[in-house]
């Protein structure tokens, strides 16, 4: 039996935080724990979370559990085990100066893609290289599990300043994309073997094998999804711009049929539908605001009134369950398959091997092993993730050398832009409301 782990939240006050503590007391007889830590610069989101993880340990009867919150990174990381990373430089009031300066100008606004994405990115980079750099200090044996987005950028930062991190870096859109069709079509997600590759948010499958029906699944799912749309999965029930997001897969896989895409290719493949229907004042920032972070505080003001019943009120699918899984899969050496951000250095193997890439990889004692694709991948896909590839570099070469042209060179090079004059306007004005936040750039 493994000793009880400390576990700590780099962005304790996330709103994800319910559901990945959720999954660690689902999963306590591979994943016993001793001690939680909420670490976060925003103390009273902290202490607000703090509440609703009290109340759920006492009602799943965890009470031995030792829970903190602090705004102390030597407090917070002396000696854990494993810190689940998941912090929002600048919060939902920058995402939405992010959303609305793109799309004030014609571009995709969005969190991670498109030229809003870069602006976070620039952003996330300082914070999560700092959460890096406490870890080495005040507990260099934990394992870093991150989701902080957007992913494809920082973790390439984190790659430059830290090259022997012990950090896994996942998104859980292949879960839920894979959640969705399964629900959708009457599959077990658990008999699949996926494989897949590309960049974060930016990728295709090859193949999804099911074990129980002896056979690769992928053709006969892509005649699905070019004939019906789908329905999203119960943990996204009712909110439509997830419902839109999948609808686009259908449009994306009836124009290239050969692959099953990751939906979040729309903003490159078609910016100019998903500019055209996008509300330009109310964005997924302020829906955001308004559900999930509206509904975190509720839960935190019902337990301070004393509410018993009713209060813990919050799904987020298997986002919570596939990080827990990692860790388990490295402290039991369980050897389970993720997809997962990895240098390249030859999984794809006609790609520059620099490159961070989302491709399958088993988890184990010793870290990830990512699967090499063997076979060279198609023109149209290499194209689009070279483009790419070099605007993500470009942007972190600005970060680390503070430089406004290749700063400049990453927002025309994004493939979400059609021209390097609406790209520096754009730049010169999230340079402005990303002060607080952003190197200086000359
Ligand atoms: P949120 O704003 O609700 O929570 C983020 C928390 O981070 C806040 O409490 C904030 O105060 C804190 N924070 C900000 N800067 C910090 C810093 N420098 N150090 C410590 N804490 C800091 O955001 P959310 O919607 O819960 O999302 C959290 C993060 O998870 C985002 O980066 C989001 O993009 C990411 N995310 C990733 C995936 C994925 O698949 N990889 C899925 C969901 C969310
Ligand atoms: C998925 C992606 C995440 C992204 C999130 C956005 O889970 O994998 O990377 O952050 O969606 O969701 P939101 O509800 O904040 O728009
Ligand atoms: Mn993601």
């Amino acid at each position: 039996m493994n000793k009880k782990q400390i576990i700590t939240i780099a962005g304790g006050g996330s709103t994800y935080t319910p559901g990945i503590i959720q999954a660690v007391l689902n999963n306590s007889d591979r994943l016993p724990i001793s001690e939680i830590r909420l670490y976060d610069i925003d103390g009273k989101r902290n202490e607000d979370m703090a509440l609703i993880i009290d109340f759920m340990l006492k009602k799943e009867g965890h009470s031995d559990v030792v829970l903190s919150s602090t705004e102390n990174p030597k407090e917070a990381f002396t000696g854990c085990d494993f810190v689940f990373s998941q912090i929002r430089v600048g919060g939902m009031k920058m995402r939405e100066k992010d959303e609305k300066i793109a799309l004030k100008h014609g571009l995709v606004g969005q969190e991670t893609c498109g030229l809003g994405g870069f602006a976070y990115g620039m952003r996330s980079m300082g914070g999560l290289l700092e959460i890096v750099g406490y870890v080495q200090e005040y507990a260099p044996e934990a394992w870093i599990l991150n989701y902080t987005n957007p992913e494809s950028i920082v973790s390439e930062a984190v790659r430059r300043q830290f090259p022997g991190i012990k950090m896994i870096n996942a998104c859980d859109m292949t879960i839920s994309i894979e959640e969705t069709i399964a629900d959708n079509y009457g599959y077990d997600r658990k008999e699949w073997v996926s494989t897949y590759y590309g960049l974060n948010h930016f990728g295709w499958y090859t193949e999804i094998y099911d074990k129980s029906l002896g056979r690769d699944v992928m053709p006969e799912i892509i005649e699905k999804l070019t004939s019906q749309t789908m329905k999203v999965a119960d943990f996204n029930e009712g909110d439509q711009s997830w419902q839109d997001a999948f609808n686009m897969m259908s449009v994306m896989t009836k124009d290239f049929p050969t692959h099953i895409p990751n939906n979040y290719l729309e903003y490159y493949l078609y910016p100019d539908m998903v500019v055209e229907e996008a509300d330009k004042n109310y964005t997924r920032a302020n829906m955001v605001m308004d559900g999930r972070e509206k509904n975190t505080k509720e839960m935190a003001e019902k337990i301070r009134s004393g509410v018993k019943e009713d209060v813990l009120n919050f799904n987020f699918g298997e986002h919570g369950q596939y990080i827990v899984d990692m860790a388990t899969s490295i402290l039991n050496d369980e050897h389970r398959r993720f997809m997962l951000i990895v240098p390249n250095r030859g999984a794809i193997p006609n790609l520059r091997e620099d490159a961070v890439v989302e491709v399958p990889a088993y988890v184990g004692a010793t870290g990830v092993e990512p699967i090499s694709l063997r076979q060279p991948i198609p023109d149209f896909h290499k194209g689009l993730m070279e483009a790419q590839v070099a605007a993500e570099k470009l942007l972190v070469d600005a970060y680390f050398e503070g430089s406004y042209q290749k700063a400049l060179q990453a927002f025309t090079l994004n493939q979400s832009v059609p021209s390097a004059r609406v790209a520096k306007i754009v730049l010169d004005e999230m340079i402005e409301a990303n002060k607080e936040y952003w190197p200086e750039l000359s």
